[in-house]
């Protein structure tokens, strides 16, 4: 998924444009461009690699002037990651230039017509066809950059967030969204435009944002302002002008070598922040106003599916514990991009949350539209406030985690769970399944949880130390049972993306029905042995790693001493209830993925071959 970045105005764009792509890196960093009109000529810059290669070849390359840009960062679809398929692509004619992010499915049978009309391709691209369809309406129909921007747009088939402009009249840039996200950010005095993928590239210059909606395109003139239409048929569109909540500090590292690192360490206030408002305990109440609103939709739901992917799919897997547990409503959890192919049986019944911590995800937003296409009632617990999935729901909570920017996912996790067991226990509270005395002891504890995660980050300097002896390890085993087997897929994933190394997640008693056999003096274990939660069944299971020799890590209850005697290291967390633990297990499994990265020196926060959202599927 690749970033976008626009800008127009008095300022001088290049500075904007490249300090911007910084911002979306975590985006998508295969390759890296820009283009610039210096008030003669079209400027153009591109590489593979980082946007501090970008700096380098633009130096070089380019005069970095002009009032008018825009940039890209690449997570390469089609074409290899290398200069020339970098973006921004130039039509042939070399007037008018185009960044986008998403991909055009039927980019080869526009080529071929193309190039029957006597178009040549440098790249491999879909967007450089992209750029010459709408050079030849431009030419054929005779028309402004804008239509010509609509026309082509109606002959494609896919996902695309785009910005184009033409040489010959750099005071416009035409954008465009249909799947991908883009924002607008608008000057105070509306005398300079900024366009991007998200709002952290402008929100230093300005408070004022639009997000375009799907299907939706824009012509934005210098001095005149901005024009919204429907791409189906040109009619006007109201600018909603939303004032954004984020502000710079949170998007920076704050003093941490890593977003991740400070990320792990922002979760007390991440989960502060989430059930600020939401829980109070002293009048021992849950307050949501989208599940107040929505009771009944709730009340009398035949089940709750909830879809999501990645890391967002393991708190929904925690997600089902709880509710079937407390609400006694059933849950199915499905990975998005299954569901939406599965032709699945969806009924006016049927209450879908879908959790995204970006809001954009592609498989999660299609499975979205499946279900609501079907009569059912959607919920989506967001991160990114004014997000597609956010924009799409019926109504929904948002994780108040603040910007999440390393491409591992840490506090949104930990969030996410926070918001889904506040709608579990408002739902049992309402549903009778739960006694009064019961409720307000799980909201006492879970008022508590911040506190306690401070404690278990604690052991961040013995979680270091353990790193040291498993970093060279291939293989991991992360086992879990019950609340804490989703837990165990989500430490299994930390280390797999952002260290490389082999890692699986199982439910602890799975384990003898197969991966067991992996099990030799090589091989490292994490198991998860919380005091509440099968104890007793999951300290058999460690006897019977520890009869094949593996190398156990445990993460215990403080004061644990059974698994004490049989692990080779173990990592304490404080007590909690056991359906609120995973917000404390969580913890060491998220800093001994991030210490063994740092110690194998891999690019943490923006691990190989991934990206922070992924729009496209
Ligand atoms: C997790 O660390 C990954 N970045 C990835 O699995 C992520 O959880 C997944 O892409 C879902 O993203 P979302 O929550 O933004 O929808």
């Amino acid at each position: 998924m690749c970033g976008i970045v626009g800008y127009i105005g008095p300022r001088e764009a290049y500075p904007i444009v490249v300090e911007g792509l910084k911002r979306l890196e975590y985006r998508g960093y295969d390759s890296a461009g820009i283009a610039l009109f210096d008030g003669t000529e079209l400027k153009v810059a591109k590489t593979k690699g980082k946007v501090a290669d970008l700096e380098d070849r633009a130096s070089k390359e380019i005069t970095r002037h002009g009032n008018v840009g825009i940039g890209h960062t690449r997570w390469a679809t089609h074409g290899v990651p290398n200069d020339v398929n970098s973006h921004p692509h130039v039509s042939n004619s070399g007037e008018l230039v185009i960044i986008h992010n998403g991909i055009i499915e039927n980019y080869e049978s526009l080529k071929q017509e193309l190039i029957t009309r006597g178009y040549s391709f440098q790249s491999d691209t879909d967007t450089e066809v992209l750029i010459n369809l709408i050079e030849d309406v431009k030419k054929q129909e005779n028309v402004k950059l804008g239509k010509a921007v609509q026309i082509a747009l109606n002959q494609v088939i896919g996902a695309y967030a785009i910005a184009v402009f033409d040489k010959n009249k750099p005071e416009e840039v035409v954008v465009a969204r249909l799947g991908s996200p883009l924002a607008i950010g608008i000057g105070e005095n509306e005398d300079e435009f900024f366009i991007a993928s998200d709002a952290s590239p402008f929100i230093e210059y300005t408070k004022n944002a639009v997000y375009l909606e799907d299907e939706e395109m824009a012509v934005i003139r210098f001095h005149k302002g901005i024009k919204i239409r429907k791409i189906k048929d040109d009619s006007l569109v109201d600018t909603y002008v939303q004032e954004l909540q984020i502000n710079l500090e949170q998007i920076e590292k704050g003093g941490y070598d890593h977003f991740m690192l400070k990320e792990i360490h922002e979760q007390p206030k991440a989960i502060t922040d989430t059930y600020r408002g939401r829980l109070l305990t002293n009048e021992a109440i849950i307050k949501m106003a989208g599940i107040e609103d929505n009771m009944k939709k709730f009340l009398n739901a035949d089940r709750i599916i909830i879809v999501a992917c990645g890391t967002s799919w393991h708190a929904g897997l925690v997600a089902e514990y709880i509710f079937e547990n407390l609400a006694r409503v059933p849950v199915e959890v499905e990975y998005a991009s299954e569901f939406r192919y599965r032709n699945p049986v969806i009924t006016e019944k049927d209450v879908l949350i879908a959790i995204s911590q970006s809001g954009e995800t592609a498989d999660t937003l299609a499975a979205i539209k499946l279900a609501k296409s079907k009569g059912a009632f959607i919920f989506g617990v967001c991160n990114v406030v004014g997000s597609s999935i956010a924009r799409e729901s019926d109504a929904g909570a948002y994780t108040h985690a603040g910007p999440e920017i390393g491409v591992a996912s840490t506090k949104a996790f930990t969030t996410q769970i926070t918001v889904l067991t506040l709608i579990a226990l408002r739902l049992a509270r309402a549903k009778g399944t739960i006694s009064s005395s019961d409720f307000r002891t799980h909201l006492l504890e879970l008022e508590m949880i911040p506190k306690k995660v401070e404690k278990a980050l604690q052991s961040d300097g013995l979680i270091q130390t353990i790193s040291e002896v498993y970093k060279n390890a291939s293989n991991f085993l992360y086992l879990g049972r019950g609340y804490n087997f989703p837990v165990a897929l989500e430490g299994a994933l930390k280390l797999k993306e952002i260290s490389y190394i082999h890692a699986e997640g199982y439910p602890a008693a799975e384990m003898k029905h197969g991966p067991i056999a992996l099990i030799d003096e090589n091989m490292p274990i994490v198991v998860i042995a919380t005091k509440k939660g099968h104890y007793e069944k999951v300290v058999s299971n460690i006897q019977e790693i520890k009869s094949r020799k593996g190398k156990i890590i445990g993460v215990v209850t403080e004061g644990d001493t059974q698994v004490k005697g049989l692990a080779d290291h173990v990592i304490e967390v404080p007590e909690t209830l056991e359906l609120l633990s995973p917000l404390l297990t969580t913890i060491p499994l998220q800093l001994l993925s991030y210490h063994i990265a740092v110690m194998l020196d891999k690019n943490v926060d923006q691990p190989r071959n991934l990206a922070k959202s992924v729009t496209v599927e």
